[in-house]
């Protein structure tokens, strides 16, 4: 059972206002595409809907209610989303129906951790911050050794993650906010164990999930470790060096 199941109803309304990556990883996903994607061929599993797909495949994992994968794959890219609730997928499930493309988006249902994929792609991404679901180092190098063995020599693993600032967390600790209309989002920070506990409740459920934040340093060395090569760091999602903030955008590459 995920601590997303209770809030798969509520996630769309509670994420409204997030749009600022979705052309960020919209093109990053045509790109890879471009450059050929995937190829099925020999590795997809029998009965996968990405199966001859001809726009070439990406990997999305935690892709929830397909926030990002909709619009990817109205542009035009294959997804293979992968995602620890049931819930989640199964409103992604209704929103690709409803758009049309219920054929170029492949859902399953695992851990990011372990994903049950056996095709080779160009570009893993892993958006909104879903590895600070994680609890620790262990659990993070097993992930991004996942993501690293999906791709194919040369692909790229893209994802996001936050540290906060102390402002922040002097602003929002412990409070009940109107995160979006109705709804309402309460984060209690614990800044010696670095972890977030994050309660959100609206009319359609309400659940209380914890992240693990950790240095842009220490993401940097993890993913070294687990074989990457550091492309890039971005500050935002205009690809503005990082300069500090509390965002961070990741670009590796597998050597
Ligand atoms: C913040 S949401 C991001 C969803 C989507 N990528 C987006 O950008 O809106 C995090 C997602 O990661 C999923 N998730 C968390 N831990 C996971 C794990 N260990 N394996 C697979 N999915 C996981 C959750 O179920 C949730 O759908």
């Amino acid at each position: 059972m995920s601590a997303y199941d209770a809030i798969a109803r509520l996630y769309d309304a509670w994420s409204a206002s997030v749009v600022e990556d979705i052309s960020f990883y919209v093109e990053e996903a045509l790109a890879a595409v471009a450059g050929g994607g995937v190829s099925q061929a020999d590795t997809a599993r029998p009965g996968s809907r990405t199966t001859g797909a001809p726009g070439g495949v990406v990997v999305e994992l935690g892709v929830g209610t397909g926030r990002i994968a909709i619009p990817t794959a109205l542009a035009g890219a294959h997804v293979i989303g992968v995602d620890s609730s049931a819930a989640m997928l199964e409103v992604c499930a209704r929103h690709a129906r409803a758009a049309g493309i219920g054929d170029r988006l492949d859902l399953r249902l695992g851990d990011l951790r372990r994903p049950p994929v056996d095709e080779r792609v160009l570009l893993v991404t892993c958006p909104f911050r879903a590895y600070l679901h994680l609890r620790d180092d262990e659990e993070r190098l097993e992930a991004l050794r996942a993501a690293r063995e999906l791709l194919r020599p040369g692909g790229r693993l893209i994802f996001d993650v936050f540290a906060p600032s102390r402002e922040d967390v002097e602003e929002t600790h412990g409070r009940w906010l109107e995160r979006e209309p109705g709804i309402f989002e309460r984060a209690d920070w614990d800044l010696d164990e670095q972890t977030l506990t994050l309660s959100v409740r609206g009319p359609q459920g309400e659940s209380r999930m914890t992240l693990w934040w950790l240095e842009p340093e220490r993401w940097h060395a993890l993913l070294v470790e687990a074989g990457f090569a550091v492309e890039g760091c971005y500050g935002w999602f205009d690809r503005r060096p990082y300069d500090g903030g509390e965002d961070t955008v990741w670009v590796a590459r597998r050597g």
